[in-house]
């Protein structure tokens, strides 16, 4: 039996996913490839190791930044945010 769709938000779009898959395995079906950036080199980041060990694809989930997306399960009314990079380092503009 398939697991029922609930709807959530992704950066404030609403999708609809299967309950209980993890977030970033729905976001991959969905085409996103995309879930951050790396804070040192903005490159842009995403499933990797797919088992928690990596942090390459950390979102920002319910407000608690972060979060693993291929740890965290699918719940009715998420709100999924992509972690917005910080700005270069500030010593490399530097004099
Ligand atoms: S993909 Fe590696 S921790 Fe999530």
């Amino acid at each position: 039996m398939a697991n029922p769709l609930v709807r959530f938000w992704l950066d404030g779009e609403e999708r609809q996913g299967p309950l209980g898959v993890p977030v970033g395995l729905v976001l991959y079906g969905q085409g996103e490839r995309v879930l951050g950036w790396n804070e040192v080199t903005g490159q842009p980041r995403g499933l990797y190791c797919g088992i928690g060990h990596c942090f390459e694809c950390r979102l920002e989930i319910d407000g608690v930044r972060d979060q693993r997306a291929c740890l965290v399960p699918l719940a009715a009314g998420m709100r999924v945010c992509r972690q917005v990079p910080p700005t270069p380092l500030a010593f490399e503009d530097a004099p």
